[in-house]
Formats: structure tokens, C-alpha cells, sequence
């Protein structure tokens, strides 16, 4: 029996072990498969994919099928040696009886039976130990992913201030940031200011760090050293809660739950609305989209399915834009968030969001010159720093990035 356990504990421990890890590989590449189905399907992938899965089943099935195979000998050899004890126990005791007195042969009968019993329950308790064990690979491998969950440190730490304020200007002071892992900044010694009121634009290359700017303002990350500031109040000092408040945050990829376009557009809990049908169709009114809403079959209770694939990329922009206006904030963040509209609607969409918010914030992200040609301020980011800035046409008369860049979008009477 204890050399059943040690082989169990040689062979067959590991393989139960690294069954969660094979699981773990199995439902990746089943999620991937899922999500990525129109890629998978456009690219005629589906045999790629099924080689991936089928390697990855293929060897959680050897592994469990090896493991299952050692555990299968274990009640077996229980039995056995649990039967050949008591033949033993029985021939013993058959011996003994025979050459002992006849006075005698009685107790050492029930001394027999007694001892047999014994036996039985002390095999009984071994097996149930041993069916202990074999669980604890599993249990060990999930209390070690749960504590590791449990015990890892938020890295955004809250501040306590609440301060109210209605203004919504945003300082960045010598902020540096890397992403963790990562070599190399993503952000060098970014200063600005974004005044409230104004409308400030970033522009730059791929990679260039402004999605990471907007991702700092919203706190998810913390910057290695400097500082940013909201109406003067360093935000590593405020409560998230009402950090986030103060933000209209639209997200470069346009994130649509499964629900309604209501549902969608008053989404999140803000203390400082209340929001109702009035409010959702005036933002839907201000980012544009009124018009196709009203087309939908149930108007601003039309369902919308998860991730937002059952509306356009552009109407998925414009809910996501609404969104943010719905939310009552007093900085509004878009990243890239016009990428998929019209020119005209693009510029219809800004000019109704100052004229209803004339004193909040606007940052926005853009590729297109466009969008941001009558910002305010325009910075100019290359490789995570900020080389140039200021409006439209100072920036055209010197910056030679930005200069690039509108040479590809302008024409010659544009540009000149
Ligand atoms: N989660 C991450 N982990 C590590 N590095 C990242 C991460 N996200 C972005 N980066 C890197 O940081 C740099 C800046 O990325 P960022 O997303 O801010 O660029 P961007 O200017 O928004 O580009 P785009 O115009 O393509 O959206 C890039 O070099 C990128 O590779
Ligand atoms: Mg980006």
C-alpha cells in the first residue's frame, strides 16, 4: 500500500496538477476562437485553428488519460491487498485453531474475528486517506491561483479628497511612465495644460503614447514620476469614484455591453446626474445620433447585442461619444473617437458639444487634421514627448511633423 501511494505521488500528483494548466490552454484558444470567428472566417483560418485546438486538447488528453490510468490501479490494489489479508488472516488463524487445545479453540476463533474486522476498518480509513490525497493536487493548484488573486496589490492606490469643483482643467506636471514589463518610456517628460473651456488636441504617430496620456487622466495607471492635476488637486489624492465622475471617457475602441441603446448611453452610476430618457436623447441628439437611433425598430430601446456588433462601426462610435455626454463630466476625453464618421457629421458633432458644453474640457485624439485643425491648443507627440505645440497654423508654419502629416491630408490650396 505505501508503495501504491509513493507511486501516486510520483506519477500520477504531477499530471493532476498541470491538468489546470492544460484547461487553462484549452479555453484560450476556445474564447480566441469565438471572438476572432469573422477574422477566422474572412482569412479561411478555420483549419489553423482547429490545428491549434486540437494540439491543445490532444495534450490535456494524453495528460489526463495517464493520470486516470494510475488512479484506475488504486482501487484494484486495494481490493486486492485488502482481500490476500484476510485469506492470510483466515489461513493463520485456521492453523492456529487447528493445533490449539480444544478448550482454547473458541477464543482464539473470536480473537480471529475480531482481528479480521480490525483489518477491514483500518483499510477502509487507508483508502479514504489515500482518496484525500488525490484531491489535493487540484485543491493546491486552485488555492494557489485564488491567493494569487486575492493577495495582489492594486498598483492605483485611492486618495480620499471628494473636492467638488465644476471646472475641469487638466495640468500635466514632468509626468514619466512605463508600462510595467515594458523597457523603455512610454512617456517622456510630458508637461501641459488643458485649459477648461478649450478644446486641446493630440496628434502624433502610432505608438506615439497619446492613448496612453488619456489612460493616466483616467487613472489607470499610476506615471513613475510627475504629477497630474484637476482644477489645481493632484488626482493620486482623489477617491477614484469621484475622479472618475469628473471624466467622460471614450475609449478608442468602442465598448458597447449587450442591452439597449437606454442602457448603453445612461450606463455607470454618477452622483451628479440624473439621468432619464430627456437627458439620453439630448446626448444622442448632441453626438449625432438621434437620426439613426429613431431608425432602429424600437428607437432608444432598440437591443443592442454584446460588444455592439449590431450596429456600424460609426454608430458604435456615436453611442460611445454619447455616452460620455451623457455621463455630465467636466473633461471630456475622446480617443480617436471620429476615426469612423464623416467629415460632416464629424464637424456637425464638435460644434454641437461646445455650444451645450461650453465649460468643460475637451481632449481629443485624432489622426485626421480635420478633426483638430480649430483646437484651441494642438500638441505635436513623437515617441512619448511632446515636440511642438500650439494652434493650427502656428504649427503649420513650423512643425515639421505635423507639416508631414497634414501634406498627406490637405490640398495644395490647404496647405498653402
Ligand atoms: N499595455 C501596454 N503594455 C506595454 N506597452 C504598451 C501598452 N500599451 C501601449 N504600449 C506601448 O506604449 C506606446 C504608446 O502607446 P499608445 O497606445 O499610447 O499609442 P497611441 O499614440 O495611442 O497609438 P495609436 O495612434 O496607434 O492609438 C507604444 O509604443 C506601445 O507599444
Ligand atoms: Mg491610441
Amino acid at each position: 500500500m505505501v508503495l501504491l501511494v509513493v507511486f501516486m505521488m510520483m506519477y500520477a500528483h504531477p499530471k493532476l496538477r498541470k491538468r489546470q494548466v492544460y484547461t487553462d490552454h484549452l479555453s484560450r484558444d476556445l474564447r480566441e476562437n469565438l471572438t476572432g470567428i469573422r477574422v477566422i472566417r474572412a482569412y479561411n483560418a478555420e483549419k489553423y485553428q482547429e490545428k491549434k485546438f486540437t494540439e491543445a486538447d490532444d495534450i490535456l488528453t494524453s495528460n489526463e488519460r495517464k493520470a486516470h490510468h494510475a488512479m484506475g490501479l488504486m482501487r484494484p490494489t486495494i481490493k486486492f491487498v485488502n482481500n490476500a489479508l484476510m485469506v492470510g488472516i483466515y489461513l493463520v488463524g485456521a492453523y492456529l485453531i487447528a493445533s490449539a487445545n480444544p478448550a482454547d479453540q473458541i477464543a482464539i476463533f473470536s480473537d480471529m474475528v475480531v482481528y479480521s474486522s480490525y483489518t477491514a476498518i483500518l483499510i477502509k480509513a487507508f483508502m479514504d486517506m489515500n482518496m484525500a490525497l488525490n484531491q489535493y493536487p487540484r485543491a493546491a493548484v486552485s488555492a494557489e491561483r485564488i491567493l494569487e488573486i486575492l493577495h495582489a496589490d492594486t498598483e492605483v492606490k485611492e486618495g480620499s479628497s471628494t473636492a467638488e469643483s465644476t471646472a475641469g482643467t487638466i495640468e500635466f506636471r514632468h509626468i514619466n511612465f512605463s508600462y510595467p514589463g515594458a523597457k523603455g518610456n512610454a512617456l517622456t517628460d510630458i508637461s501641459f495644460t488643458a485649459e477648461a473651456g478649450k478644446t486641446t488636441a493630440l496628434i502624433g504617430a502610432t505608438g506615439s503614447g497619446k492613448t496612453t496620456i488619456l489612460q493616466l487622466i483616467a487613472r489607470l495607471y499610476t506615471p513613475q514620476s510627475g504629477s497630474i492635476l484637476i482644477d489645481g488637486v493632484d488626482i493620486q489624492n482623489m477617491s477614484l469614484r469621484k475622479l472618475h465622475e469628473k471624466i467622460g471617457y471614450a475609449t478608442q475602441k468602442a465598448m458597447l455591453l449587450r442591452g439597449t441603446v437606454i442602457s448603453n448611453v445612461a450606463y455607470g452610476e454618477n452622483d451628479r446626474t440624473d439621468r432619464n430618457e430627456q437627458s439620453v436623447n439630448l446626448a444622442l441628439e448632441t453626438a449625432q445620433a438621434l437620426e439613426f437611433v429613431g431608425l432602429m425598430d424600437k428607437g432608444i430601446h432598440a437591443e443592442i447585442a454584446r460588444g455592439g456588433t449590431s450596429v456600424s462601426g460609426g454608430q458604435r462610435q456615436r453611442l460611445s461619444i454619447a455616452r460620455s455626454i451623457c455621463w455630465n463630466p467636466e473633461v471630456f476625453l475622446f480617443d480617436d473617437t471620429f476615426s469612423a464618421l464623416d467629415f460632416e457629421t464629424d464637424y456637425k458633432l464638435r460644434k454641437a458639444l461646445r455650444e451645450t458644453h461650453p465649460d468643460q474640457s475637451i481632449l481629443i485624439v485624432a489622426q485626421r487634421i480635420g478633426t483638430i485643425r480649430d483646437a484651441d491648443e494642438i500638441l505635436v507627440l513623437d515617441n512619448g514627448t511632446i515636440v511642438d505645440r500650439g494652434t493650427h497654423d502656428q504649427l503649420m508654419q513650423r512643425c515639421n511633423i505635423y507639416q508631414q502629416i497634414a501634406s498627406t491630408q490637405l490640398s495644395e490650396q490647404e496647405l498653402s
